[in-house]
């Protein structure tokens, strides 16, 4: 069985063909980065139009990277949400437009979801259940993943996401977008600062949920009355990161603590975060437990983790609803979705 996936949420275009036997056969990837740079941040409308333009030529590659021809292709997978409205339809209707002419069946992928199982790629042996800590540019989330459709949401955040808070943080001394992974490189070098701790938002008190829109601010009126040199900057950025990793260790333990798994996994662009990753591993292995990355490749959004939560619906009986064309910008993942 051969299932294509298609990744349009955002500002990735991505296409993959994941195959029974031989997993993930062929990957290909577009990112609208230097799209948006100019605008500081992702512009829906130009998100859309650039997946239009290159979903076909990017068939196309990975068609060829497969040594496939189209009609040996068994199902289409794509991203129905969460994510902009616009960019999801450009992938909901090229897939079930591909689907309907080869006359194969369409697979509507939970983006989500898709985060979630694309540590099981590099893991095969990473069995449910497991709790998952997702950390993205829009969401992060402690989840109970019980089986494949199967979610409890333990905590939420309730305003910025922590990839947002590091993009804008980036963006508060003058990093250009999205400069997540440039402020966690800049932490990196730094290696010390003199500065206060930063705070550990909503870990004095109990419960899963966290809160990041108090710490950039406090990153914001710490870099107004630094001397707003590359020092600072670098020193801003590791006590920001320092804080982060920090907050999202101590709920981690908790919701291990609450459910009593000892497996973790972890999802979405900010698990490409090297002090995060460490910390986690420390963490894990000092508490018997076990953690599970996705490839820094498949942290941020990719068209072989929709290939493979496609392929794991196809094969657990999921059948195409028929010709309606539904995406949505919200999308949940709790129990039985
Ligand atoms: O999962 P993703 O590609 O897109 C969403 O679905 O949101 O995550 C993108 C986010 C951005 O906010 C980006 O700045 C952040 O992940 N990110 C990082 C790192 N690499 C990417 N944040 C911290 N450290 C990194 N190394
Ligand atoms: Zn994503």
């Amino acid at each position: 069985m051969y299932v294509l996936g298609i990744e349009t949420s955002c500002d990735e275009t991505g296409l993959a063909i994941y195959a029974k036997e031989k997993g993930l056969i062929a990957e290909v990837l577009h990112s609208q980065i230097d799209l948006h740079r100019l605008y500081g941040g992702v512009v829906p409308e130009l998100a859309s139009r650039d997946h239009i333009k290159y979903l076909l030529p990017l068939l196309e590659e990975v068609l060829a990277k497969a040594k496939m021809k189209k009609n040996e292709l068994d199902a289409i997978a794509y991203t129905s949400g969460p994510g902009l409205l616009g960019a999801l339809l450009t992938g909901a209707c090229f897939a079930k437009a591909l689907a309907f002419a080869l006359q194969k069946p369409a697979i509507a992928v939970n983006h989500l979801e898709a985060h979630i199982l694309a540590a099981q790629l590099d893991n095969p042996k990473l069995n449910f259940p497991f709790l998952t800590l997702l950390v993205s540019g829009g969401h992060t989330q402690l989840i109970r993943a019980e089986a494949l459709g199967v979610y409890e949401l333990l905590g939420d955040t309730l305003d910025d996401a922590v990839g947002e808070a590091f993009d804008k943080t980036a963006k508060i001394m003058g990093i250009p977008y999205p400069g997540g992974a440039t402020l966690a490189a800049l932490a990196d070098e730094a290696k010390t600062h003199d500065l206060p701790p930063f705070p550990c938002p909503m870990t004095d008190r109990p419960g899963l949920d966290f809160s990041f829109s108090g710490l950039k601010t406090h990153a914001l009126l710490t870099w107004k009355k630094s001397s707003q040199d590359e020092r600072a900057k670098g020193a801003i950025a590791l006590a920001f990161q320092e804080a982060i990793v920090k907050t999202l260790l101590i709920k981690v333990s908790r919701a291990m603590e609450f459910t009593g798994y000892k497996r973790l996994v972890v999802a979405g662009g900010v698990g490409a975060n090297q002090a995060l990753r460490q910390g986690l591993t420390t963490l894990l292995s000092s508490s018997g437990g076990e953690v599970f990355f996705p490839r820094l490749a498949y942290c941020t959004d990719n068209g072989a983790m929709v290939a493979y939560a496609g392929y794991l619906h196809l094969a657990k009986g999921e059948k195409d609803p028929g010709l309606n064309i539904e995406v949505k910008a919200r999308w949940p993942l709790s129990v039985g979705s």
